[in-house]
């Protein structure tokens, strides 16, 4: 597993241009494709080494002037950049490989961030021996807090995934894993927000009926989210630990968990993290029907 912030050494000796100082395409420039845009920008790429494609003109003329990076066409982009990050929707894909296949070189690195598209399914549509690296990333990286878990494919080398982690480090934490893993990965870290966030609106709900206005239910509920998730992060204390500090034998908060308890939210998250993970299966089997990524 690595994790970011890690060095990898220098593979161009000794350009301290982020990325070596490689041109990167981004195809697809949606939500997505803006975030890995803008963190990159916000981490110290320059704009001319980041072009960028999207099927509508007005986004073209918008992300052009919001970050002045050079908007092309897929074909052109593929054949400037090194590093191309495919950051189109899963049933997009099919037709975006086949149009920059012909111009791919051995050089070529391809980034998928496409749920459930493994990367046998993009090797199969790209010329043999593409480097192809799978991303699972998540909707934090828009404020640099993402969590990534990146895959490496037949092709791909300890140098491309260097280089995928480093280009993912802008938006946040990476982690490699076997590619077996990211139906579990999406389970837990890409959909996990939505859990995280369905908990915050319970919680906001909860402090409403106890007579709180919305506003400060949402103050306290948001701050103590990010404040436990530092606690977390910082100390390094497995959470079965911090919440017995806070649970004082007969008390207020020992109230609060045997309800947990009683209601089975804890069986109710293993069930729910569990079917998204088959989801996730069932999706990427569709992906490899006959007529392609869909
Ligand atoms: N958002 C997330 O939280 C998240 C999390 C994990 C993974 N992902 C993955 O990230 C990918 C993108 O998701 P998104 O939410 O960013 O979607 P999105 O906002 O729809 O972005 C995709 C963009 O690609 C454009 N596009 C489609 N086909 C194209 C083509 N052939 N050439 C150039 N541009 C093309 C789309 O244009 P139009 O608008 O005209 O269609 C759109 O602007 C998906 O595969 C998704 O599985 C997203």
């Amino acid at each position: 597993m690595t994790t970011a912030g890690e060095s990898f050494g220098d593979e161009a000796g000794g350009t301290a241009l982020p990325g070596d100082g490689r041109t990167l395409a981004i195809l697809g420039a949606g939500v997505m494709g803006e975030t890995v845009l803008s963190g990159l920008i916000r981490a110290g790429w320059s704009p001319e080494q980041i072009v960028a494609t999207d099927r509508r003109p007005e986004r073209q003329v918008e992300l052009a002037g919001r970050y002045g990076i050079t908007m092309l066409d897929n074909v052109e982009a593929a054949a400037r950049a090194h590093t191309l990050v495919v950051v189109v929707k899963p049933q997009d894909m099919a037709e975006l490989l086949a149009e920059i296949a012909p111009v791919l070189t051995p050089e070529s690195l391809v980034v998928s961030l496409a749920a459930g598209v493994d990367t046998a399914t993009i090797e199969g549509q790209l010329p043999a021996g593409t480097a192809v690296v799978r991303v699972m990333p998540n909707t934090p990286a828009q404020v640099d807090e993402g969590m990534a878990a990146i895959s490496p494919g037949a092709h791909s080398t300890p140098a491309d995934l260097a280089h995928v982690t480093e280009i993912l480090s802008a938006t946040g934490r990476v982690v490699t894993l076997p590619e077996r893993y990211q139906d579990a990965v999406t389970a837990i870290s890409g959909s996990g927000p939505a859990y995280l966030f369905f908990v915050v609106e319970a919680m906001i709900e909860a402090g409403v009926h106890l007579g709180l206005p919305r506003d400060t239910a949402t103050e306290l509920v948001v701050q103590t989210m990010l404040g436990s998730a530092k606690l977390l992060r910082e100390t390094g204390e497995h959470p079965t630990v911090l919440r017995e500090r806070v649970t004082s034998p007969g008390g207020t908060t020992a109230a609060a968990v045997r309800q947990l308890e009683d209601h089975k939210v804890r069986a109710a998250f293993i069930g729910a993290i569990e079917a998204a993970r088959d989801r996730s299966r069932d999706l990427a089997a569709l992906s490899k029907r006959p007529e392609g990524v869909r």
